[in-house]
């Protein structure tokens, strides 16, 4: 008996000492992204770790991935479902298996300019779409700019026909596929960590992206062209897993949040004078040629391309598109 009790004393203890071993051990967050450091995304997820820590001391740690190199396109949405990775920000491109209604933001000449772009996200439909693929167990916990798209390649492209018979890289996009085919071009969807090479090798011979991104995957070293043609936008939707978010404690729940509405400010307003330094920095490398378009061709852009959106109308909806577009209004 008094051997049972002892036993029984020590196993006690020790099953106390794991819980509190447990209960101290800090909650990992392991944000993994496709892009640079230097990029809006890249900076946002170094600001939210650094904040995580700061503000959830030993109850939080974030781990950031950048670069693709915990997980890639096509492998990190499917990572976030399995709990391999906790927070991720992909392109708002990359949702179209998740909710149709997301393929608005692909829409060629949707927004007028960026601040168009955050009212529509903050509008009610906007935020609703943070919310809907809580059924497939994906929160969107904010949305984060990068900013307009340019088109690259190695001829000039200032009107439609110029991109005729070109093979562009596209993300993984049912709508960024029909741009390209509206102007008679050849679309090809391919990873973000395969384009340097995939135009360097002429697998593909233009891409569409934004500046911060062009420069730190050194796109420029391998197009002669680009065309500030802004005819999209490349922003993202930062998401989490459904249940782990729930699981959190309520106040780190509650912290992580409010954190993530500041960096969010912060990654918005970074966003555009990462992008234009980036330029600046294009410029100066002296490799890519970069092309202004006159209002008569980028018109001539928009009429080609503008088709495109209603093939999307019913998956995406004709209320969504009205409301987006009604955005552009102040
Ligand atoms: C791309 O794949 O071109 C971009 O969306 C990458 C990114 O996350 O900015």
């Amino acid at each position: 008996m008094l051997k049972f009790t002892a036993k029984a004393l020590v196993c006690a203890i020790s099953l106390s000492l794991a819980g509190l071993a447990q209960a101290e051990a800090p909650i990992i967050i392991k944000f993994a992204h496709v892009v640079a450091d230097n990029t809006p995304k890249g900076q946002g997820a170094l600001i939210f770790k650094k904040l995580a820590e700061e503000r959830l001391p030993g109850k939080v740690k974030v781990e950031v991935y950048p670069n693709s190199s915990l997980f890639g396109d096509g492998k990190e949405m499917e990572a976030l479902l399995l709990g391999d990775v906790q927070l991720l920000a992909p392109s708002l491109a990359k949702f179209e298996q998740y909710a149709k209604p997301m393929q608005i933001f692909d829409l060629p000449f949707l927004f007028d300019d960026l601040a168009a772009a955050d009212r529509f996200q903050s509008s009610p439909q906007g935020k609703a779409l943070l919310t809907s693929m809580e059924d497939k167990n994906i929160t969107g916990l904010a949305y984060w700019h990068n900013g307009t798209k340019q088109m690259s390649a190695n001829k000039p492209l200032r009107e439609p026909s110029d991109a005729r018979g070109l093979k562009f890289r596209v993300q993984a996009s049912a709508v960024l596929e029909e741009q390209f085919k509206a102007v008679r071009a050849n679309p090809r969807k391919m990873s973000f960590a395969e384009v340097y090479q995939g135009l360097q090798t002429g697998v593909v011979n233009g891409t569409e992206n934004t500046w911060s991104n062009y420069q730190s995957q050194k796109v420029h070293e391998v197009q002669k062209y680009m065309t500030e043609s802004d005819h999209g936008l490349i922003d993202y939707m930062v998401i989490t897993n459904t249940q782990f978010w729930k699981g959190l404690p309520a106040d780190v729940r509650s912290e992580l949040e409010t954190i993530m509405a500041e960096v969010t400010v912060e990654v918005n307003k970074q966003a555009d004078e990462l992008n234009q330094s980036a330029k600046q920095a294009i410029a100066a490398a002296g490799t890519t040629e970069i092309i202004e378009l006159t209002p008569e061709q980028r018109g001539q852009w928009r009429e080609a391309m503008k088709p495109v959106w209603q093939k999307f109308e019913g998956e995406i909806g004709a209320d969504l598109i009205r409301a987006a577009e009604a955005s552009n209004q102040r």
